[in-house]
């Protein structure tokens, strides 16, 4: 039976990109369509120019639509951004009955349910990491087994809700509702690495234009989240800078003859580059433009070392690194990275799906098709349901009333 037509929306700091697709049975993708546009709306992530921001994602919707030949009313939305915190909390509840019942499961999730500074909020649902039933902890679906204690460990993400807000405003703005609202990290990593890799410890790196999200997963799910506000566009600015020449032959530079080490890169060889302002046109050794990179690259990379120490993670990396994101196609990525966070790397990208469009096989559609994974494996409403629910905000406010049994959430502190 054909399935309801879903769509991932992320909308990145270079490009806006909707990925429209069906679940096919069995845990698989079919991506039918792709749209993308793009975007000056965003600076680190963070919305700056509203109306920009409605045009793109408007325009790749409608794309993706044209492409896929089906009408898109609702989305799965990524964020991301420097203000993102996670964090790990723990809840118990008896068990009365002695077997355990959705009711149970649905209590010990909102045991774990934390008071948000004002100007935060939640991104998402929490996420159950482990269940524990009677001690026994590695339990992935307690439902059903019979016990009297049950314990669940959630991974919570946060976010300034005004950046929150002004993301949700621009899909509304744009026509659509927000049928989900996710850390993208976390639905690419979903995607990109395989329950193996998640299972024995593995962190997925996006490099984007404006951020590098950093998410690790050990023991089979996410454990730890966050942002690095160093990406793809600060190695070309650099390189403009560096070499005195206009944005778009730094990006052509980087992308043609860059290379994110400089061993890459022959002693003899020469670039041409054109001087802003002149026009004339120089020629430099090749590995001037190496000694720029390699700089940026080796920052970026230590900062996402910083983070993955920050959340005691890092003897847990049996797997080691997945690089993805445009910023990954760079050449010598995998080996920059191997050296700085001294672990095992690989690249990720969306392949193994069955891709109707041939287009989303590259590092720069990760988060796309994985926003589109993760709706393809959460209960939702339809796209084709008329009536508008109430809007993002609303049913987060109802959601946190539910998790706190029908109190408001008050302040207290979050990690
Ligand atoms: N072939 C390439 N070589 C090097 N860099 C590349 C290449 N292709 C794209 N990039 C870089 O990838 C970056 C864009 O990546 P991506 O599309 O994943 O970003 P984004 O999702 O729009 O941004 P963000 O995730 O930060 O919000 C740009 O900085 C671009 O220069
Ligand atoms: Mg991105």
């Amino acid at each position: 039976m054909s399935q309801d037509i879903l769509a991932g929306l992320d909308i990145g700091t270079t490009k806006v990109c909707t990925v429209v697709g069906r679940a096919e049975g069995e845990g698989r993708l079919r991506v039918e369509g792709v749209g993308v546009a793009a975007c000056h709306g965003l600076q680190k992530s963070i919305v700056v120019d509203v109306e920009e921001t409605v045009r793109a994602v408007r325009q790749s919707v409608e794309e993706a639509q044209h492409m896929a030949r089906a009408e898109i009313r609702a989305v799965c939305v990524g964020v991301t951004g420097e203000h993102i915190r996670c964090m790990n909390k723990h809840g118990t509840v008896t068990v009365p009955s002695g077997r355990i019942s959705e009711e149970d499961v649905a209590r010990v999730m909102a045991s774990t349910a934390v008071e948000l500074p004002p100007g935060r909020v939640l991104i998402g649902e929490p996420i159950p990491r482990g269940f524990a039933v009677d001690g026994q902890s590695g339990v992935r679906r307690p439902v059903g087994m019979v016990g009297t204690r049950l314990e669940v460990e959630t991974h919570i993400v946060t976010g300034t809700a005004s950046f929150i807000a002004n993301v949700v405003q621009c899909v509304e703005q744009a026509g659509l509702e927000v049928a989900h609202l996710v850390l993208g990290p976390i639905a690419t990593g979903e995607l990109i690495a395989t329950q193996a890799e998640k299972d024995l410890g593995v962190v997925l790196i996006d490099i984007g234009g404006g951020t590098t999200d950093v998410a690790v997963f050990v023991d089979g799910s996410i454990a730890f989240s966050a942002a690095v506000p160093v990406a793809g566009n600060h190695v070309t600015r650099d390189i403009s800078i560096g070499l005195r020449t206009p944005s778009e032959s730094a990006e052509r530079l980087k992308r043609e003859r860059g290379a994110a080490m400089k061993r890459f890169i022959a002693a003899d060889e020469t670039i041409e580059v054109v001087s802003a302002g002149t026009g004339e046109r120089l020629r430099l050794p090749r590995q001037v433009l190496g000694e720029i990179i390699e700089a940026r690259m080796v920052e970026l990379f230590s900062l996402v070392r910083a983070k993955i120490e920050e959340s005691n993670l890092y003897n847990r990396l049996a797997i080691g690194a997945i690089l993805t994101g445009g910023g990954s196609l760079l050449t010598g990525t995998v080996e920059c990275a191997q050296e700085v966070l001294e672990l095992p790397t690989r690249l990720g990208r969306p392949s193994g799906l069955n891709d109707w469009t041939n287009k989303v096989d590259s590092p720069m559609f990760s988060t796309g098709v994985g926003l589109l994974y993760y709706a393809a494996h959460r209960p939702r409403r339809s796209n084709h349901t008329p009536p508008r629910p109430p809007n993002f905000t609303a049913r987060l406010r109802s959601f946190f009333r539910r998790l706190s049994g029908g109190n408001e959430v008050k302040v207290k502190r979050e990690a």
